[in-house]
């Protein structure tokens, strides 16, 4: 049996969301169009919520891929749904929820600088894990940093559920 930590509020993690945006907004002219490339299904939460506030004219991609089976990284990347268009020299921001061990990302940025013509690529990130990331990874924009265990909400799982809650926790053993 587990019980349920908050780690962060709904209002303290909307706020972290807005600000986010915030600089997102003042980094990227509001001319430019910026193409979001939400990381499913993690991401689909803070995406939502992100991109309410942005300025710009804004358009999003998806894609899917897993590294975590229940509480731990597998080490291997599955690409689920992989399919990017050329984004004909505009800006993409890759939207993800959390950095762990740096796997995803790595791949992520890596396959976007080679296969989809971006004019730049960044990284937004609702959370980072505060643990040294096997990848040298490092956001661009980051909602907040936190401690290294296993949490869940506003996207994140664990086993498929409480994906739906709209607040950080994490599962603490009973
Ligand atoms: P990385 O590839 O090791 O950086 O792990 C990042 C991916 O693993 C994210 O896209 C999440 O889907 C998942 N993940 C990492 N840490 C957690 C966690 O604490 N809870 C739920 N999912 C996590
Ligand atoms: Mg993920």
């Amino acid at each position: 049996m587990s019980e349920l930590k908050v780690l962060i509020s709904k209002n303290e993690l909307y706020k972290k969301i807005q600000d986010t945006a915030d600089k997102i907004n003042a980094f990227y002219g509001s001319e430019d169009v910026l193409n979001l490339v939400c990381v499913l299904k993690g991401a689909a939460m803070f995406a939502c919520e992100l991109m309410k506030y942005l300025d710009m004219p804004v358009k999003i991609e998806f894609v899917s891929l897993a590294s975590y089976d229940a509480t731990k990284s597998t080490g291997v990347l599955q690409t689920k749904h992989l399919d990017l268009p050329d984004f004909n020299n505009e800006n993409v921001l890759i939207v993800e929820d959390i950095i762990d061990s740096g796997l995803t990302m790595d791949f992520l940025i890596r396959y976007i600088e080679t296969h989809c013509s971006a004019k730049s690529i960044k990284l937004a990130v609702l959370l980072e894990k505060e643990c040294e990331h096997k990848y040298d990874i490092k956001p661009d924009f980051c909602a907040s940093k936190i401690d290294d265990k296993f949490i869940v909400g506003f996207g994140l799982d664990y086993n498929g559920i409480y994906r739906n809650l709209d607040y950080i926790a994490s599962l603490e053993s009973l």
